[in-house]
């Protein structure tokens, strides 16, 4: 499903400064587009209005436009746009109804009273319990679950409206190592399927490795639009508040030893090509 963002600016009722200035940008239907910027540029507040939570939820000034394969978000509702965009939230709590007793309840919430038939609806309910693993916890009541848990039953809870566009602000930041893997496999899964990935993470060897294009946002604006090359190998990246990927890092330190021209690795597999003249040349020997 495809996105268009135009001329979008965005105040809260209590904001002094815009927490978005005349952001623009259109995505294709199946991309998978990076976000990154540092504490405070505006990532989760873009994240809100691609949902339709800026303005409908946060109130405030909104201007420019939002379009959700071809939905105007102020003329859609949260409800109907929670089909065609989902949302996992940054932090899984706050993400949780409140109001029901058991994971699989949660699960089925957001199908509720949305005249789905009830064979389709238990169908649903067992495929997103399956993808994340929460099958075994279906009874177990949603706030006795762990960081990681309740991560994935947010995740499970988005994925059960099949959205065409799935937005997903730092979704692995309760996550350990595993849990981070299970997820990324999980976003790279969808992408294939043909759903639109918009993923805010401050992590950017992982967008290194999944994005198709990234958007850097700086003080509410787009400093930056373009391939994970164009946008993650500049070299002012730590100077905007982002840590460059971790193959750049070690780059920047041994570029002296590497043949002139070597392109900055960004990948695993870019790393790989970029440093292996610097075993043939011995290049980790000790000084003399
Ligand atoms: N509910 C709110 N009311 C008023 N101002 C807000 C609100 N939420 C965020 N802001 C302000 O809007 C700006 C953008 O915040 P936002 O949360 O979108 O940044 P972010 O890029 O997601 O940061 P982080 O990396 O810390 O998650 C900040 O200046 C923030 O203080
Ligand atoms: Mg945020």
């Amino acid at each position: 499903m495809a996105l268009e963002v135009t001329g979008l600016t965005y105040r809260y009722p209590a904001g002094l400064a815009p927490a978005l200035r005349e952001v623009s940008f259109h995505l294709q239907s199946g991309a998978f587009l990076g976000v990154v910027g540092r504490t405070g540029a505006g990532k989760s507040t873009l994240c809100a209005a691609l949902a339709g939570l800026v303005p409908h939820f946060f109130g405030g000034r909104m201007e420019g436009r939002v379009l959700v394969g071809g939905l105007d978000s102020r003329q859609t509702s949260v409800a109907d746009l929670t089909h065609h965009v989902g949302l996992v939230l940054q932090n899984p709590f706050t993400q949780l109804s409140g109001v029901k007793e058991t994971v699989e309840t949660e699960v089925a919430f957001g199908l509720e009273n949305r005249g789905i038939p009830r064979a389709e609806m238990r169908e649903r309910v067992a495929e997103a319990l399956e993808r994340l693993g929460l099958v075994a916890l279906r009874d177990r009541h949603p706030f006795t679950l762990s960081g990681g848990q309740m991560q994935r039953l947010a995740i499970a809870s988005v994925l059960v409206m099949r959205p065409g566009i799935l937005v997903c602000d730092e979704p692995t930041s309760q996550l350990d190592p595993a849990g981070v893997r299970e997820v990324m496999g999980l976003l790279a899964d969808l992408h294939r399927g043909g759903t639109t990935i918009i993923l805010v993470e401050h992590r950017t060897s992982l967008l290194a490795e999944m994005a198709t294009r990234v958007l850097l946002l700086d003080e509410g604006s787009v400093l930056a639009d373009g391939s994970p090359r164009e946008v993650l190998g500049r070299e002012d990246l730590e100077g905007l508040g982002i840590r460059p990927p971790l193959p750049a890092g070690v780059y920047r330190q041994v570029r002296d030893l590497l043949p002139p021209g070597t392109p900055v690795p960004l990948t695993v597999a870019e790393a790989e090509a970029a440093f292996r003249p610097l075993v043939s040349i011995g290049g980790d020997e000790k000084p003399s």
